[in-house]
């Protein structure tokens, strides 16, 4: 019987970390390369957002370097405005802590390849340096188009700005964010690793990848780790299958000439969907250190079994999305949106199937789908359990048994639910599924920080766990070449092939059936 209940975990209370015991980072600069939506978007909410919660130290300066005419006053002004637009507390912000925030906010306005812009930035950080403790570190973040990565890099050591620092204990520290996409292919992504490396040492770049800030993301790992109820059964002899679907139901706004370069593979799949394919998939690391828990995620992205040109239709298949309606509205085809040819030949929608070659995963199929404009936004990493071997209970004709299946919902209503089977009371042995559900939320209250306030303050802290090696960014690549490639190279004439507002292309429900399994509705 396929009735639903829901039970909800009762969760303990938490009291506040105390403020003594909250990691303050340390005095430092942070310049920003770029002063376009990521910034006004993500990064200053979030750095005004831990200003409020007492994270950012008294010592701490922001420079940010664009190409647009401006000084600090009319900086600040924009920022203010977009605080207003983009801050969870929107309009209501609190001038007092606004008009502390406003303060750390400088701008210098230069164009990236010009050596002028570098002389201008070296005088503005002595100034702010003599404002700031000794050995304030200095954090660059290149929010910039990532056309302009290697010039940045380049220009940040030839200028001496930014040294090479062997030793990561050594003061001043220098680090430097570097936003996605890292590279458009193995091939361009081992070209920019090696740019970095003639410029950095490894210690001190951050890549970044937003969904390692997700709360939901890092639970993975406490998850899986600190229980040991879980990693018994975390492997083949117990899972049929792992499902991992990140589903948008925005098309892709305004980015239409980006996401005419990048397309679905690149822009969610080699980043977002295999570091979770990766914390899924991973062994256990010895201790939770950066390297300890990247050396293991890399051995993961490594074990992926290579998909060959004549293999490719059975393990992925793409989409693309017409017009449609969401949430009663009528929305446009992708090919209608601004900045697509009408002919675009650029999937939306993947999903793909991963074979794990090692002996926890042997024969276990990973599948991993994403697309824009589905019915909703969903991100869930869903394991679901073999069938019992022998089912002894009689069911009704036509119905059969649902496996259990642990899902971790990453985003909304973040949580994890666990379905398994129980009778239904009555006089006949009638058996129905409940899900027994945590839901963050309810248990702790409403998450109130973006993933990158975690991420602004690992930078910040040196703590490079939920950052992104080289090895791992190269394995992503190598992982996801060949299936970029192959689609590349054929037009597809089927496109569009599925509906704004509906579950992706029909092939994609083939594809899974013939495996013997079906699409979760998250
Ligand atoms: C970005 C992609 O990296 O992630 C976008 O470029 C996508 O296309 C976004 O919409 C999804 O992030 P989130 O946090 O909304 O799931």
């Amino acid at each position: 019987m396929t009735a639903r209940a829901s039970t909800t975990i009762a969760a303990p209370e938490v009291t506040p970390q105390p403020a003594e015991q909250l990691r303050r980072a340390e005095p430092c600069t942070l310049i920003i390369f770029g002063a376009g939506d990521l910034l006004h978007r993500k990064l200053m909410p979030s750095l005004f957002h831990l200003l409020g919660d007492g994270l950012l130290p008294d010592d701490f300066a922001v420079i940010t370097v664009a190409r647009g005419e401006g000084d600090d006053e009319s900086f600040r002004t924009e920022v203010h405005n977009s605080l207003r637009t983009f801050a969870p507390d929107g309009a209501g912000i609190d001038q007092a802590a606004w008009r502390r925030f406003a303060l750390h906010l400088h701008y210098l306005a230069g164009e990236l390849n010009d050596p002028a812009t570098y002389a201008a930035l070296r005088q503005r950080l002595s100034e702010t340096d003599a404002t700031l403790p000794g050995e304030s570190g200095h954090l660059f973040y290149l929010a910039i188009p990532p056309s302009l990565y290697e010039e940045a890099i380049n220009r940040l050591a030839q200028s001496g700005i930014a040294p090479r620092v062997p030793d990561p204990k050594q003061r001043p520290w220098t680090r430097v964010i570097i936003e996605k996409p890292f590279g458009r292919s193995l091939e361009s992504a081992v070209a920019l690793n090696a740019c970095v490396r003639r410029a950095f040492a490894e210690h001190q770049v951050y890549r970044i990848d937003h969904y390692l800030g997700k709360e939901t993301v890092q639970n993975l790992l406490v998850f899986r780790f600190a229980n040991s109820i879980f990693e018994p059964i975390w492997n083949r002899a117990h899972v049929h299958h792992v499902q991992i679907t990140a589903a948008e139901s925005v098309g892709v706004e305004h980015r239409g000439k980006y996401y005419e370069e990048a397309g679905v593979v690149r822009d969610m799949f080699q980043n977002h969907l295999l570091q979770l394919l990766s914390l899924t998939a991973m062994e256990p690391p010895v201790t939770f250190s950066a390297d300890a828990v990247r050396d293991e995620k890399v051995k993961a992205l490594r074990a992926i079994r290579p998909i060959t040109p004549a293999a490719m239709h059975d393990y992925s298949v793409r989409g693309q999305y017409g017009p449609g309606t969401i949430d009663g509205r009528p929305v446009p085809g992708y090919r209608q949106e601004p900045d697509v040819p009408p002919d675009s030949a650029t999937p939306t929608y993947c999903a793909i199937r991963f074979m794990i070659d090692n002996w926890r995963w042997h024969d276990v199929p990973f599948y991993l789908r994403s697309g824009k404009r589905l019915p909703r936004r969903a991100t869930e990493i869903a394991i679901q359990f073999r069938k019992p071997p022998h089912m002894m209970f009689p069911m009704p004709p036509g119905e059969t048994m649902e496996p259990n299946t642990l899902a971790i919902r990453v985003q909304p209503k973040e949580g994890i639910s666990l379905r398994f089977e129980v009778k239904v009371p009555g006089i006949e042995v009638r058996t129905a599924s409940v899900d027994m559900d945590f839901e963050y939320a309810e248990a702790f209250g409403e998450l109130d920080h973006d993933a990158y306030e975690t991420l602004l303050l690992d930078c910040m802290l040196g703590e490079a766990t939920l950052f992104t090696r080289s090895d791992e960014v190269e394995a992503a690549w190598s992982a996801v070449d060949p299936i970029i490639d192959f689609w590349s190279n054929k037009r597809p004439d089927h496109f569009p092939n599925y509906a704004a507002g509906s579950w992706g292309p029909a092939v994609a429900d083939e594809f899974i059936a013939r495996e013997g399994a079906k699409w979760r509705e998250p």
